[in-house]
């Protein structure tokens, strides 16, 4: 029987968001029903709000979640009903030429759920990130669902599901940090604290934090950081060398998304080191760059669509680490909310007051 809950929609650009009831139909084949626990919000789920990503309004919000599997379609095999999980935006499809040649976190053809939830008149629904969990409950393909232990918290464990997985993956996966690496983030919100993370947990030997805000530098020390520079008042390219024996980091993580701070990447990085773009640019940003410096300094220009994770593989292990206290994700957690604050949490989000607010259902 469909089941009608509550859920955060974005109905027309700029417009604040509302709480409605939503139509959750039961699942088809290879979907799975979540009741969800805990929803974090997101850049992303303020771009959707804003048109950014696509005019197909009305979306369902919110894409960083976990909870408890409450009902799968046909064919579900790899979850079942009272499963806790964390959902992913990236349920690969095991067919495609990525899949096929082993690279299934670059698959082209990902799945989300076979049915659309609705508004109570019918209107259909555009899940955020086909996911859409700020809701009581959300339909997704069963694949979007990794089962991890239960023992974790809601709340952090949810953000694997989208910014924190793209921090720590742009440094431990895409960047390939390595034991007494020396390593620069550039951009302290939640997705470079969590590249802190990452790196700090690879074993890096130095990890300087860069931002233009004094408290995320504070935060980001608090996350593992050894050294920070804030580049309103210092040149960070300087002051990366100088911290480095004046050579450059080996891994440098850009997560801002902006030309201006991927130069300061591209130049504070070591000769044949790595620069890791894991911002998000926007359409009309260009890039300008000497190419003679490009073949000169060697190595390799990577960008991380979220952080190259493998959901199956490193949500459950991340867990764990979380649970051992080796990975410090409620530092992530900078307030709990109620599910009808998420417009005010978009608002603290812009000014830059938190890493991230997380509903908790
Ligand atoms: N130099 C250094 N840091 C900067 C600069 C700059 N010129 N401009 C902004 N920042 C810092 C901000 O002060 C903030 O701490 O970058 C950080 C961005 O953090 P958030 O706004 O919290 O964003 P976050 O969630 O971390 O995402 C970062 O990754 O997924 C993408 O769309 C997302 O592009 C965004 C990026
Ligand atoms: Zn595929
Ligand atoms: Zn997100």
């Amino acid at each position: 029987m469909a089941q009608t809950v509550r859920g955060v929609i974005a109905r027309g650009k700029g417009l604040p968001v509302e709480l409605t009831d939503i139509v959750v139909p039961d699942p088809g084949p290879g979907d799975a029903v979540v009741r969800i626990q805990a929803c974090g919000v997101c850049h992303t789920d303020y771009h959707y709000r804003e048109g950014g990503i696509s005019d197909d309004y009305p979306f369902l919000l919110g894409h960083e979640a976990a909870g408890i599997v409450e009902s799968v379609g046909d064919g579900v095999t790899d979850v079942v009903p009272g499963d806790f999980v964390v959902l992913n935006w990236r349920a690969v499809c095991g067919t495609c030429r990525a899949c096929k040649r082993g690279r299934p976190q670059y698959c082209f053809d990902t799945h989300n759920a076979s049915k659309k939830m609705t508004l109570t008149d019918g209107t259909e629904l555009e899940p955020a990130l086909g996911i859409g969990a700020f809701a009581d409950k959300t339909l997704v393909a069963a694949g979007q669902c990794t089962k991890v232990d239960p023992a974790a918290r809601a709340a952090a464990v949810g953000l694997l599901g989208c910014g924190v997985m793209a921090g720590l993956g742009a440094a431990v996966n895409t960047g390939n940090v390595g034991r007494g690496d020396t390593v620069a983030v550039i951009g302290c919100g939640g997705v470079g604290c969590a590249a802190v993370a990452g790196a700090r947990l690879a074993g890096a030997a130095k990890i300087i934090a860069v931002d233009i805000d004094a408290a995320k530098l504070d935060t980001a020390r608090s996350i593992g950081a050894t050294h920070t520079v804030n580049s309103r008042e210092t040149d960070p390219v300087e002051a990366i060398r100088e911290l480095t024996g004046g050579f450059g980091a080996d891994v440098v993580i850009e997560a801002v998304g902006r030309p201006e701070t991927y130069k300061q990447a591209f130049y504070a990085r070591d000769l044949a080191g790595t620069v890791v773009l894991v911002g998000v640019p926007t359409p009309e940003m260009t890039l300008e760059l000497p190419l003679l410096d490009v073949f000169g300094r060697g190595g390799a220009l990577k960008s991380s669509w979220y952080g190259d994770c493998l959901p199956s593989r490193d949500f459950p292990v991340l867990t764990d680490l979380y649970l051992q206290g080796r990975l410090d994700l409620d530092a992530f957690v900078t307030e709990t909310i109620t599910i009808d604050a998420v417009e005010a949490a978009f608002h603290r989000m812009e000014k830059g007051e938190v890493l991230r607010s997380v509903v908790e259902l």
